[in-house]
């Protein structure tokens, strides 16, 4: 299963190059070229993930872990492959990585494992689990059923005005256990202060869980450097399938987590009256995985590998710079958010005033301008900032310079439309 990969790590960076690769990139949307700016919600796939998907299923499928016909080997074969590549993506182990659903069951894996008997943690009254304020919610509501089901507090880090943690003293302390928190923003585009964070989790004990849904698409990652536990991130974000995500743990704690959901593949020997239970990572692989779709995960990883995060990084921080200069000489438009690249991601989050951002993102929509509009699933963020929504542009590897200032004309065009100044 070979496929042709972009060679562009020693040329300049060819944006034009990588769009050929995307296919839905030269279709219309009302009669206009699509212009493609809801990436943090989800991304779009080249060829190759799709190639390779289609040659494992047209050539090799079958289930894993559980035959000892050639199909069935090969597709195990395949399945771990994939598991290595995206190891090897984020500087991991093989057995560190969990394939799960998405960055939600990872995150909820995690939840549900620390309260379930076995937990190398025990929780009750008086301990706290802290999260912030601007958490998407797969990583507040997982923490807020499980102080429910143990009696622990939620605590969390509120935000500056200008859309920063506030790292104040006595958030955690000595009866912090968990500290969970979103690397970069998915509504607000912050990129976090990881080690300040981990530092402090660290000095009274506490377990880090990292949000890195939006941060593992978007910028190199080595997990091992970074000094957290847990880390939690999702394919359809990074230009691979839905329905695979990834939970990477430090391998003597997933070894001493109890497991989440119970089935076939996660046990060793099952009895009527009791099982015990698979090593890690396949303890937390209950039942058939998504097989074809973690192989089109290790093909995204490859095809982004082989552009290069840096690279990737630095062309959207470019694209960033251009829009958030365009919304600050639009009258009436406010960003929430950091309006600097200081420690910013791709994500802008911004509001028209006197035009509600549904009807922004429908007016944007009807000339072929795609970005998402609401609470973008973090609802604490938009309370407070005072908003009901926002209007959000989120680039990607393949978007354009042209493409940014065809949604800043946009803007213009939506306070006409609507007869704002
Ligand atoms: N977390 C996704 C978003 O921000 C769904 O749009």
């Amino acid at each position: 299963m070979t496929t042709l990969l972009p060679d562009l790590t020693t040329t300049p960076y060819d944006v034009e190059a990588i769009r050929r690769d995307f296919a839905v990139l030269s279709r219309e949307v009302n009669g206009r070229p699509l212009v493609y700016l809801d990436n943090a919600s989800s991304t779009h796939k080249p060829r190759q993930v799709l190639d390779a998907e289609r040659a494992f299923v047209e050539q090799h499928y079958s289930n894993v872990h559980r035959g000892v016909h050639t199909l069935s080997q090969e597709a195990t074969a395949a399945y771990e492959a994939a598991r290595a590549t995206v190891a090897a993506f984020i500087g991991a182990q093989h057995d560190e990585v969990v394939f799960t659903k998405n960055v939600t069951e990872s995150l909820n894996l995690v939840a549900y494992s620390l309260g379930n008997p076995g937990s190398p943690m025990t929780l009750g009254h008086g301990d706290e689990i802290v999260v912030t304020e601007m958490e998407h919610h797969s990583n507040l509501v997982p923490w807020q059923m499980l102080c429910e089901r143990t009696g622990a507090t939620l605590k969390w880090f509120g935000l500056t005005d200008d859309g920063r943690l506030d790292l104040a003293d006595g958030v955690i302390t000595e009866r912090t256990k968990v500290v969970a928190f979103v690397h970069q923003s998915n509504l607000l585009g912050t990129v976090n202060p990881l080690p300040e964070l981990v530092r402090m989790a660290k000095a009274v004990g506490a377990l880090t869980v990292v949000d890195a849904a939006q941060s593992v698409p978007h910028m190199p990652i080595d997990v091992a450097a970074l000094g957290v536990d847990l880390f939690a991130f999702t394919g359809h974000k990074m230009l691979g399938p839905t329905g695979v995500g990834v939970l990477w743990g430090r391998n003597e704690l997933l070894s001493s987590l109890p497991p989440f959901m119970g089935g076939g593949s996660m046990i060793e020997v099952v009895e009527m009256a009791g099982s015990t239970y698979a090593p890690a990572p396949e303890r937390f692989e209950a039942g058939t995985p998504a097989i074809s779709q973690a192989i089109g995960l290790a093909a995204a990883c490859d095809y982004l590998g082989a552009i290069g995060l840096d690279r990737i990084a630095a062309h959207e921080a470019a694209l960033t710079a251009t829009l958030l200069d365009g919304l600050r000489r639009i009258s009436g438009v406010r960003v929430i958010g950091p309006d600097s690249m200081e420690s910013r991601g791709s994500a802008v989050s911004f509001v028209v005033d006197g035009v509600h951002p549904h009807d922004v993102g429908q007016t944007l929509d009807e000339i072929g301008i795609a970005v998402r509009v609401g609470h973008h699933c973090a609802a604490p963020v938009c309370k407070r900032y005072g908003v009901p929504a926002t209007t959000r542009a989120s680039s990607y590897a393949y978007n354009t310079e042209a493409e940014i200032d065809t949604l800043l004309d946009g803007i213009e065009h939506v306070k006409r439309f609507w007869g704002v100044s």
